[in-house]
């Protein structure tokens, strides 16, 4: 029986069982783009997903776990265990042509795994930045990756913005029209089978989907004829192609035989995108705001080491926590200066969660629209400012409503001095503002939100930089200007 010396020395007193059981797991850590809380089967029947509603159910389905509003800071948080706000990437996600990345003097978790004798590889999103190879993933602790390095990229052309944007480790590739979904689940089996299982993996999988653009081939949209809106139904058929790449991955750990080694981590980077027909309901808003809709994730763990199955956690999770967690699940240590929180013995006894307080966002980039921060401690939610756009409560077929509708109501300048406050607990989907009934329990969390924005670390939201141009690159998005 293998043992893995750089895991945990057991001692000669120690029950040989006890050094077996102590054997790091691998890992499998999924995060979907842009899925919205009520866009799986296991809350919303409608949406096909057997394979995650089989896994989450198989293991404890995550029912008050946070990210951060959009794509790049939750990523930043996943890899790093800091928040956003204290790394310079809480404004929006990282478009191609800015010179920046999340800070090179972070320790990725994979540099950490990789200590503790893992095997490590990224498939997918990246958008953590590219502009040098430092900023690049195989330079942040993966052994492999195959994807891209920006979003909201064509799942068939394989490019965004003017350039193509996909990598083999390193090297460019160029799209062969296959849908990406595909590629990616592929890859994945591949490396599982080739995959020496003497040695734990770490698996870091953040698909593409169901990121705008909408698309997917037919066979799956066909799966939704009863959906009358066409967006809408071209999403749901993303979901589906998602899960059977989900299901087929699956598949490969079980063939190999590491299926019930394998402990299975899945979320969304943010709340699902109502002008793309992502639906959160009945959470109110979307991506981008600090409503619920936009950052109370779709998640769930399963597998090895979780004690609990059929279960839905309510325990605090943020998305800085997954970090140590993850780590501490390899069996490994983190830096006691992230603000994330080890919660690996809370989800695999489902005990009370070690978390009581988070920030959702602060973001004072742009002070003509006043900025934005909210904080959570306990039952209470305080926002501060500017919530985003859509703030609405939208059904599944309310969608490609009218965008400039929600602009002109309720989400410009008035609103932008307003303090809201919510009871979680009493509700959950933020429909009545607190803020003049309960003004000590403003002060007490304003405050406390105070204290964190004296940490904050100014957005690094550079200019475009035209050296960026893919045309100096044979074509492609490529490191090398900053
Ligand atoms: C990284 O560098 C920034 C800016 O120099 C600094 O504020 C931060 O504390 C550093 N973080 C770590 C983890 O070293
Ligand atoms: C990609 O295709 C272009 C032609 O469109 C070709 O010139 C180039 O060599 C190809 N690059 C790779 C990496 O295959
Ligand atoms: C899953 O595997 C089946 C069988 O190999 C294949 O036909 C299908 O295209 C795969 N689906 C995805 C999304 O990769
Ligand atoms: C995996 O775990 C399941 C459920 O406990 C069990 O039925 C199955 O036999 C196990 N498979 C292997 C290969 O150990
Ligand atoms: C999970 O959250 C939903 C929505 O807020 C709530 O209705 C449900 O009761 C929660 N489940 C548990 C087990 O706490």
């Amino acid at each position: 029986m293998e043992t893995f010396a750089s895991f945990i020395t057991c001692s000669i007193f120690v029950h040989f069982l006890l050094c077996v059981s102590a054997k790091p797991p691998h890992i499998l850590f999924i995060v979907a783009d842009d899925l919205g809380w009520n866009d799986v089967g296991f809350r919303n029947p409608d949406v096909l997903t057997p394979n995650i509603d089989k896994l989450a159910r198989s293991g404890m389905i995550l029912n008050s776990s946070y990210v951060m509003p959009v794509c790049t800071p939750s990523r930043n948080s996943f890899m790093t265990g800091h928040y956003a706000f204290k790394s310079g990437l809480q404004h929006l996600a990282i478009n191609p042509q800015q010179a920046t990345c999340a800070p090179l003097n972070y320790t990725f978790l994979p540099q950490k795994l990789k200590e503790l004798g893992y095997a490590t590889h990224a498939i997918g999103k990246w958008h953590l930045g590219f502009c040098k190879w430092e900023c690049t993933p195989t330079y942040r602790g993966f052994d492999t990756f195959f994807g891209f390095y920006n979003g909201q990229e064509d799942y068939y052309t394989l490019s965004v913005a003017g350039g193509k944007d996909f990598r083999d480790n390193k090297v460019p590739v160029n799209a062969t029209g296959e849908y990406s979904t595909f590629l990616y689940s592929r890859r994945a089996e591949s490396i599982i089978k080739e995959h020496d299982a003497s040695k734990p993996i770490y698996m870091y999988l953040p698909f593409q989907s169901v990121h705008a653009p909408l698309q997917v081939p037919n066979r799956y949209t066909d799966m939704y004829t009863n959906v009358h809106t066409k967006s809408r139904r071209t999403y749901m058929g993303m979901v589906t192609a998602m899960d059977e790449a989900i299901g087929n991955i699956t598949k490969a750990l079980k063939t190999k035989g590491i299926f019930n080694d394998t402990l299975i981590i899945f979320t969304t980077d943010n709340g699902g995108a109502v002008k793309f027909a992502g639906n959160n309901y009945p959470l109110r808003g979307g991506k981008a705001t600090l409503f619920e809709g936009g950052t109370r994730a779709t998640a769930f763990v399963t597998g090895a080491g979780i004690q609990k199955f059929n279960y839905e956690y309510s325990g605090l999770i943020h998305a800085v926590d997954w970090m140590p967690t993850v780590l501490s699940a390899a069996g490994g240590t983190a830096d006691s200066k992230l603000d994330g929180i080890d919660q690996w013995d809370s989800l695999r006894t489902a005990r009370e969660s070690k978390r009581n307080e988070f920030i959702y966002n602060i973001d004072d980039f742009r002070p003509e629209i006043g900025g934005h921060a909210a904080i959570r401690i306990g039952d209470y939610k305080l926002i501060d400012g500017y919530p985003g756009l859509h703030q609405g409560w939208y059904k599944p077929d309310h969608v490609g409503y009218d965008l400039n509708e929600d602009v002109s109501t309720n989400c410009m300048r008035p609103f932008f001095d307003k303090m809201m406050l919510f009871n979680l607990q009493d509700d959950p989907n933020e429909h009545v503002d607190l803020s003049r009934k309960h003004p000590d329990i403003v002060k007490k969390l304003k405050s406390r939100l105070e204290y964190y924005h004296n940490q904050i670390v100014p957005a690094n939201f550079p200019k475009n930089s035209a050296s960026s141009a893919p045309t100096s690159y044979g074509g492609f998005w490529s490191p090398g200007w900053c």
